[in-house]
């Protein structure tokens, strides 16, 4: 099992779009047993999925969250359960993983949503240090629990700000995806991000770093068919430009080749719950790649 997250601190680069998509390629083509982890308090995904499922939170999805949100099965309850344990007022970490924290989408991918909990996550007095291993021990748990299959990959969709929660991530995943947009500020966010993490991760556990361009200005057709437009051409050389350096300083990042490419019906796929067959290329490409890193 391996986990990797979808991060980087700007809003709005499809961080959620493709983590889940990914997600669901992976499950639905390659028959990859995935679960996602929505670990962001804005529950983008958590609501896609909600509305996917049922038209809104009155439905199977709707039942099953209010029993997870009533009986403490949350990620925000496990990290109250870990500070407990980290601080030495209980035993062990006591929170058992099984079909009540986790929802069955279908046979192949699952997914842990989030909760309203988390924005107030920074105001809670958890132990910052110890915080560090909870998602390394919540996946531990998760791969043996009798109850849940032995999952591939965890998908972690991450908010675009450093909280404890994607602290936690960083700290215990294999491999992080950050999607750029062609504008200016890919290649500033990847610098930003990789130096903000280096600082405030020690010591680096040095998962393998892919940036990627998404929403990609791609001609689809006509005599230009298959070439990526000038800006997205420039910004991706920028990126690589500010990559390479960083693997000069000794980081372990790659400016990857595929990208997605900018196209509105995108939007629709999560709550319309299905794959968009014109991607499928894409999303093949960029799997393919991230897995050399993996
Ligand atoms: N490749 C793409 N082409 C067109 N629109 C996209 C693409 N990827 C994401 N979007 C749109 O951009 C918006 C932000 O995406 P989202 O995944 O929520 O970003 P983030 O999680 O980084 O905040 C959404 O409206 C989404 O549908
Ligand atoms: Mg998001």
């Amino acid at each position: 099992m391996k986990a990797i997250a979808s991060i980087n601190f700007k809003g709005g680069v499809g961080k959620t779009t493709v983590i889940w998509l990914l997600a669901k390629y992976i499950a639905d083509r390659e028959k990859k047993k995935i679960l996602v982890v929505d670990a962001d308090a804005q529950m983008s995904l958590t609501l896609a999925i909600s509305i996917e499922e049922s038209g809104g939170f009155q439905g199977s999805f709707g039942k099953w969250y209010d029993s997870y949100t009533q009986k403490k099965e949350t990620i925000f309850n496990a990290l109250e359960q870990y500070d407990l344990y980290a601080r030495g007022k209980k035993r062990h970490f006591d929170f058992p993983i099984g079909p009540a924290s986790v929802y069955q989408l279908s046979t192949n991918l699952h997914f842990v949503p989030s909760v309203v909990d988390l924005y107030w996550l920074e105001l809670e007095v958890f132990d910052r240090v110890a915080m560090k291993d909870f998602v390394r021990s919540w996946l531990g748990k998760l791969q043996h629990s009798k109850a849940l299959p032995s999952y591939d990959f965890v998908f972690f969709d991450c908010p675009p700000s450093f909280s404890l929660l994607s602290y936690s991530v960083l700290s215990s995943c294999s491999l992080v995806l950050m999607p750029v947009n062609p504008d200016v500020f890919a290649s500033r966010g990847v610098g930003l991000m990789v130096d903000g993490m280096k600082l405030h991760i020690s010591p680096w556990p040095d998962p393998a770093i892919c940036v990627f361009m998404n929403k990609a200005g791609y001609y689809a057709s006509g005599y230009r068919a298959g070439k990526l437009q000038r800006p997205t051409i420039f910004y991706q050389q920028e990126v690589k430009r500010v990559v390479d350096q960083l693997r000069t300083s000794g980081t372990n990042i790659t400016a990857l080749d595929s990208f997605i490419p900018h196209r509105v019906n995108i939007g629709r796929a999560i709550p319309g719950a299905y794959f968009p067959d014109d991607f499928e290329d894409h999303f093949r490409e960029l799997w393919n790649e991230m897995q050399t890193h993996l």
